[in-house]
């Protein structure tokens, strides 16, 4: 694998590879020294031009727990604050010897444009683009699904007839473009519960079914419910009347989590605004998976950093010419 900039390309056999490779990570994490010599020698560098915690600091403990050399690069208090263009950045990581490039970017394409300037010879690994995608979180969100339904046997396994609903804020969210993708190619049915104002021009063509009804989505049942978070940076016009209104209509609160049933999963990217989408006894409920997709998010990025710079072929990959994402 060259890059990873999107799951909307990842092939089946090649999605259900990156995970098999994660379960192999993740037994590293449970051993007293949590270490692999793998990426001696290489560097990583997290170039993050948008704020992140947890994405920031699992793609550093991944690349450390490979023994790769990391080097974190926040737009704030660099060059780009001064002007500095993508081009100049890039040149510059690949002057320093960047193997691989980890790009968080508030333009959706930037990790794309990085990929195929020309500009550096490193592997680029997406970690959330504008509204694009975000592929290591629908990655550690598959992941997350298949160990909580299979635990150990999880290996070699799809998500085939998994039912998922995907709630909130859609119109802004990479994180559900990225999941939409990867739970249908692996088999998951998605539905999509939102405002009407909150669901983007297009969702027809997506590989989903959209609803409008939090209640009736919950009396389903589903094995996942997702919530999202509602991503107030990236609204510039009033998309609800206001955040009692919109939790009370879309949020996954105490009411609805015991609608929902104990086996169904609760889950939920991160950072959650408590109160607004969910409510913390539904965050911090026996069902919510929010600190495993966490621990997961680890696992899942060793297997990427390692894929990615080990330059190991999967079952079912494009050649890189055919590596395209289309937004
Ligand atoms: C998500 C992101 O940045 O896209 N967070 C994350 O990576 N865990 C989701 C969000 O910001 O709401």
């Amino acid at each position: 694998m060259k890059h990873l900039l999107s799951t909307r390309d990842l092939g089946r056999d090649e999605a259900i590879a990156i995970l098999d490779v994660a379960e192999d990570m993740a037994d590293v994490a449970n051993r007293e020294v949590k270490k692999l010599p793998a990426l001696r020698g290489k560097t990583v560098v997290n170039l993050f031009f948008e704020d992140s915690t947890r994405t920031r600091i699992s793609f550093e403990a991944a690349a450390k727990r490979l023994s790769a050399d990391v080097i974190n690069f926040s737009a704030k208090g660099s060059s780009v604050s001064k002007g500095e263009s993508l081009k100049d950045t890039a040149q510059t990581l690949a002057a320093i010897g960047a193997d691989a490039v980890v790009i968080r970017h508030q333009s959706s394409g930037a990790p794309l444009v990085l990929a195929e300037s020309g500009w550096i010879d490193a592997g680029v690994v997406n970690a959330g683009d504008g509204t694009h995608e975000h592929p290591t979180q629908a990655l550690l969100d598959a992941f997350t699904i298949r160990r909580r339904l299979h635990g150990r046997a999880a290996r070699g396994k799809a998500l085939d007839g998994v039912t998922v609903t995907i709630v909130g804020d859609i119109l802004h969210s990479r994180v559900a473009r990225s999941n939409v993708w990867l739970l249908t190619t692996l088999g998951a049915s998605v539905t999509l519960v939102a405002p009407a104002t909150l669901l983007p021009i297009g969702v027809a063509e997506w590989p989903v079914t959209v609803a409008y009804d939090l209640d009736d989505a919950i009396a389903a049942r589903p094995d996942v419910v997702m919530m999202l978070r509602i991503q107030s940076e990236r609204m510039h016009a009033a998309f609800f009347p206001n955040a009692r209104e919109y939790s009370r209509q879309w949020g996954l609160d105490d009411e609805r989590l015991t609608a929902l049933g104990p086996d169904s999963m609760v889950m939920h990217p991160g950072p959650m605004n408590r109160g607004l989408e969910i409510s913390s006894g539904a965050a911090d409920s026996a069902q919510s998976t929010v600190l495993e997709q966490v621990a997961n998010g680890v696992s899942v990025r060793m297997a990427v950093l390692y894929l990615v710079l080990s330059g190991t072929h999967l079952a079912g990959e494009k050649s890189v010419s055919d590596e395209r994402t289309v937004s």
